[in-house]
């Protein structure tokens, strides 16, 4: 069954049950500062599911672009894609657990329909905790349809829970279902949900009882709603018996393509074939970005920079595997083609999309360019160094004078046997903005607008910090004291004991995790008891308004503070702390940097 099929017997199959078919929304949220992109099908409905009523009725399916990029570094094995579609059908105050159930099971194990083996399916259902109880309805509906108790497993909230990916909304106990591939189980643990490839799931019925408020309180909903969703591409993987999506109609010409390009093979399971899926899977999620209704294009900020790294990345994993030239737009027209039929805004788009991809090829591979010649005159002397180590300001310069990305730097100097001094590098930047400050004071006004970019960017960086030490060094850590100028932070907090190296480096990787996974940075005013219970840490030594503002990043922290922040965290560059030492007795001081990437 190919993905085209599959998604028209699914919209078949719930119209058949009185569903009304509704059009998948955007990929680019509509007032819903708490993600980026749209994430699941059920994204666009969450008023409809906490009781606005919807114009087509109380059942509803369709097929969502999502995108979810939570770990753009991840892509590249065999099961990880940025950009998928799912198919949904859901219950406004309509049908609930058994006729959900009892529908998944029909489309699921009908010849008429999926025609999988009632054998091969394992579900798993809501063990319960103080949130929710244990989900034996579900449990027994699976019982009633012949799924033996073997086959039922209870999982806690970490599996069998599902809410939106902002942290507040219409959530609730799911049960999932799986497919058995028939290949060994990897232990006694071996278990639907356990990642040694055994179960694939298919299909999550989402029972939403809850709204999860902004105090982490989970409300009873007044009307019970059905959320469901099937990722297409990993079902039809599972449905052709492939061992990978990669393996499926949906990639099999655009890998062609690349292979044609490169004149490389696929199927070697090298790593080649890492960098040949990353190609695929990056532009084809840049390509429905591009292409979506609502316009965005590569920058620096939000969805705009999460573009820019997809595109990026496919470049220069093109170039690891020998394309020299501008390339993307081949494989676009292939993704552009195969989809038009059924997302019409990729054929009205179609020059946007080859003309954007197009305008950042060219612009990066300009700077990989100019930067790469650089390295080659370099080159021999550096090979006189025995220590086989590129200076830090070597580094620099390639980046101040050539946009010339220091990871890139890395890569070239690893081809060479070299590494690079990072340390060196930091300080060479260090340096280099302490004397642009030097230069903007004498200038009139000039440095003004850098500098409270600059401190702006530390200050979102600072309420990074303070929750990443919370995190590391424990719950008793709080702001004593902040000061930032436009070259570093400096914070002081309560805690006795100097950090170890180890406890350092944890906190600048979380901090770097949290600016690597882009998060959106939200204000709210409210009144401070308010923010207090919703848990936003204050700085007690402050007098405050009756209304405090509250920042939020992400599903991270939140804070009561005056701002102004940025407005995602993608923007802060690389965190690095520079020194950590006692203020006074009690009282640590970190001095803290960010670097550009
Ligand atoms: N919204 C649910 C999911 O994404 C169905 O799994």
């Amino acid at each position: 069954m190919t993905a085209h099929e599959l998604r028209e017997k699914y919209i078949a199959f719930f119209k058949s049950k009185g569903h009304a078919q509704i059009s998948g929304a955007s990929l680019i949220p509509e007032n819903d500062p708490t993600v980026l992109f749209t994430t699941a099908g059920m994204h666009p409905l969450v008023p409809y599911l906490l009781g606005e009523p919807h114009p087509a009725g109380t059942r509803l399916t369709d097929h969502q672009k999502c995108i979810r990029t939570g770990d753009i570094e991840a892509v590249g094995d065999p099961s990880h894609l940025t950009f998928f579609e799912m198919l949904g059908n859901w219950s406004l105050g309509d049908y609930f657990k058994q006729e959900a159930i009892s529908m998944s099971y029909e489309f699921l194990t009908s010849p008429q329909w999926l025609g999988i083996s009632p054998e091969k399916l394992s579900v798993t259902v809501f063990a319960g905790d103080d949130d929710a109880p244990r989900d034996e309805e579900s449990a027994s509906y699976w019982r009633d349809l012949g799924i033996p108790d073997e086959r039922i497993y209870f999982l806690p909230k970490d599996d069998n829970w599902w809410g939106p990916a902002g942290q507040t909304g219409p959530c609730g106990p799911d049960t999932e279902m799986f497919m058995d591939t028939g290949k060994e189980s990897c232990g006694p643990d071996c278990r639907p949900g356990c990642h040694c490839g055994k179960y694939f799931e298919v299909w999550n019925d989402v029972f939403m009882q809850y709204n999860k408020n902004r105090d982490g309180v989970f409300e009873k909903l007044s009307r019970t709603c059905v959320d469901t969703g099937m990722g297409i591409e990993r079902t039809i993987t599972i449905l052709q018996n492939k061992k990978s999506v990669y393996e499926t109609e949906l990639f099999a010409d655009v890998i062609a393509k690349i292979c044609a390009l490169s004149g490389t093979g696929y199927g070697n399971d090298g790593l080649k074939d890492v960098s040949i899926r990353i190609i695929s899977d990056h532009v084809r999620t840049a390509t429905f970005i591009l292409g979506d209704q609502r316009g965005v294009t590569p920058s620096n900020v939000g969805q705009g920079y999460i573009l820019r790294r997809l595109i990026r990345r496919a470049i220069r994993h093109g170039r690891k595997l020998g394309i020299e030239g501008m390339f993307l737009a081949e494989p676009a027209k292939i993704i552009i083609d195969m989809y038009a039929g059924v997302y019409p805004e990729l054929k009205d788009n179609r020059d946007k999309v080859l003309s954007e991809l197009a305008k950042e090829e060219e612009k990066f591979l300009k700077t990989l360019q100019k930067g790469e010649a650089e390295f080659e005159k370099l080159l021999p002397n550096l090979m006189r160094n025995p220590r086989k180590v590129i200076p830090g300001r070597v580094a620099f310069r390639l980046y101040d004078t050539y946009g010339f990305p220091v990871e890139i730097t890395e890569e070239l100097a690893s081809e060479h046997g070299f590494s690079v001094d990072k340390e060196g590098f930091d300080e060479a930047f260090k340096k280099h903005q302490e004397a642009s400050k030097l230069g903007a004071e004498k200038t009139f006004k000039g440095g003004l607008a850098d500098n409270s970019d600059l401190t702006t960017r530390l200050h979102t960086a600072t309420h990074l910090l303070h929750k990443a030490l919370r995190l590391v060094l424990g719950e008793h850590v709080q702001q004593k004291g902040s000061n930032i100028t436009p070259e570093r932070l400096r914070f002081d907090f309560s805690h006795d004991d100097k950090m170890t190296d180890e406890q350092i480096q944890k906190v600048e990787d979380i901090v770097n995790e949290q600016i690597r996974k882009a998060q959106p940075v939200t204000m709210e005013v409210m009144t401070l008891d308010e923010a207090k219970a919703a848990g936003a840490l204050a700085f007690f030594g402050e007098k405050y308004e009756e209304k405090v503002k509250v920042y939020t990043v992400g599903d991270y922290s939140k804070e009561v503070c005056g701002g102004p922040h940025v407005d995602n965290t993608s923007e802060l560059g690389r965190f690095k702390i520079q020194k950590e030492q006692s203020s006074s007795a009690g009282v640590r001081r970190i001095r803290a940097v960010l670097i550009a990437e």
